[in-house]
């Protein structure tokens, strides 16, 4: 019997240690990634041939042609910037601080150039910085959203930094017509919300989750700016529209199907199963940290499992378990290339897990308590579930988990659940690192069978969202 509990503990001390190898296998590659990522990252900032400020996609100029600057993959990726800006000083500062300048430059002409959607919606342009007269999904209005969340994160440093002339000169004077880049995306959200837009994959036309979670912040935290400013009567105006803007979002709950869908008053467009993993990356970039279908919502938390699981069960390399590797939708035919083949697990989804565990365990911490409900409680039990090594031990947690209590952070359960939203988020980087190559290249997508990565090369968006998740592990 004593050797028994002896060898016991021998199991488990040597699962410790393993466990502990990986993490620190993971936390050395994270750092050498995180030098890669942002060197990439950089290098797609104003490249040779592209005018100033100008953010390509990615390097690629065929199969496919990425070479553009797409109004989205630009804001994602200087909002990566904005937090390098914020947390560097010296030269490595005034590096970030030029690359900013430049992406103002570039987003003015943005707005200012005559296009096809006739605003400010128009998704991609040129790296000459003229318009693209070809057919296209337009307009895509998360990217004004986009563009102001990013650059009023940028106003608030610059403010506290003293330069507040630059603020009101170049993104927010306050006027209408007004001449500046803030104010300008604002207006046009405020006014133009309930247009018809198409969404962040630039196929569906309708009324999308992730769009208006992003115009909604966009528009709150543009509040919040101009009444820092002294634009009250806007102020009001942008607050107002954010909270019509509340009532149409929690129209995606779809209480049947028991999750949040991803696009609306979509005539249909083949995507029955309504999962799409836009919706994660709406709470991730539209949380205005107010609890609006923020991370720990119980109505996200019961999406995100939905998500997981149906991409858990869609791809062959899922079979090798470790964190979830995530596509956009499970119907998904775009692979990279064309249309006509079959989606893979794309970086800045499964990237977007991670980030997404982290702050949702992040809330809870901050909260001190979960409360269960029928909602969240797969998303919850899987959690545990998904590492359990003692069953007995986790069999009585998860037959403890019901729905209906609350558990308090002195519940040896609450610790389970945290510490295993941590892990779920480190097995995420960890499917992530599984598939990134010596040299540290992130691709857009990796290929479902293979592993591999596939699709646009140093797509800028994949590094910016594995920068932006591993800020959040720190
Ligand atoms: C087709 C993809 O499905 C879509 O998401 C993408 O934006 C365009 N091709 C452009 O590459
Ligand atoms: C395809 C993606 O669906 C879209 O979101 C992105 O903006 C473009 N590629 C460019 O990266």
């Amino acid at each position: 019997m004593e050797s028994l509990s002896r060898r016991f503990c021998l199991v488990v001390t040597l699962f410790l240690c393993a466990h502990i190898l990986a993490a620190e296998d993971l936390g050395q590659w994270i750092k050498r990634e995180k030098a890669i990522a942002l060197t990439a990252l950089l290098n797609n900032i104003s490249p040779s041939g592209t005018v100033r400020g100008v953010v390509i996609a990615s390097p690629s100029t065929q199969n496919p042609n990425y070479f553009y600057h797409w109004v989205r993959d630009a804001a994602l990726a200087m909002d990566a910037v904005v937090s390098l800006y914020e947390k560097s000083n010296g030269s490595e500062k005034e590096k970030y601080y030029c690359a900013l300048m430049d992406y103002l430059d570039i987003s003015r002409r943005n707005q200012t150039t005559p296009n096809l959607s006739g605003g400010l919606g128009e998704p991609r342009f040129h790296v000459d910085g003229s318009a693209i007269f070809d057919p296209w999904g337009r307009p895509q209005t998360d990217g004004p959203a986009l563009r102001a969340i990013t650059l009023i994160r940028f106003a608030h440093l610059l403010m506290s930094e003293g330069n507040i002339a630059l603020v009101r000169e170049k993104l927010y004077d306050g006027r209408i017509p007004t001449d500046s880049i803030i104010k300008s995306d604002l207006e046009y959200l405020s006014h133009h919300w309930r247009d018809r837009t198409f969404d962040l994959w630039e196929e569906v036309e309708g009324d999308h989750f992730y769009t208006r979670m992003v115009q909604r912040r966009a528009l709150k935290e543009g509040a919040r700016l101009a009444r820092w400013l002294n634009d009250g009567g806007a102020s009001d105006w942008y607050l107002f529209q954010a909270s019509l803007l509340e009532g149409e979002i929690s129209k995606h709950w779809d209480a049947q199907a028991g999750i949040l869908r991803a696009s609306l008053n979509n005539d249909g467009w083949g995507k029955p199963s309504g999962i799409d993993s836009s919706v994660i990356l709406g709470v991730l970039h539209g949380d205005t940290h107010d609890g609006f279908f923020s991370p720990s919502q119980s109505q996200v938390l019961a999406t995100a499992e939905r998500i997981r699981e149906t991409f858990q069960n869609l791809y062959p390399i899922n079979r090798e378990f470790i964190g979830t590797a995530i596509g956009r939708y499970p119907e998904d035919r775009y692979d990279g290339y064309s249309t006509g083949g079959q989606g893979n697990p794309w970086v800045l989804a499964t990237s977007g897990f991670a980030e997404f565990y982290f702050r949702v365990a992040r809330e809870l911490r901050s909260k001190g308590s979960v409360e269960l409900t029928t909602g969240n409680l797969a998303f919850f039990k899987a959690l545990i579930h998904d590492n359990a090594h003692d069953s007995a031990h986790i069999n009585a947690h998860i037959n403890a988990m019901v729905s209906g209590k609350t558990v308090m952070a002195s519940d040896p359960v609450f610790v389970k659940i945290v510490g295993g939203l941590r892990r779920a988020a480190d097995d995420m980087l960890v499917r992530v690192k599984t598939h990134t190559g010596a040299d540290g290249a992130l691709s857009e997508q990796f290929n479902r069978h293979n592993g591999f990565m596939q699709g646009a090369t140093h797509l800028s968006w994949s590094y910016a969202s594995f920068l932006t998740a591993i800020g959040q592990r720190d």
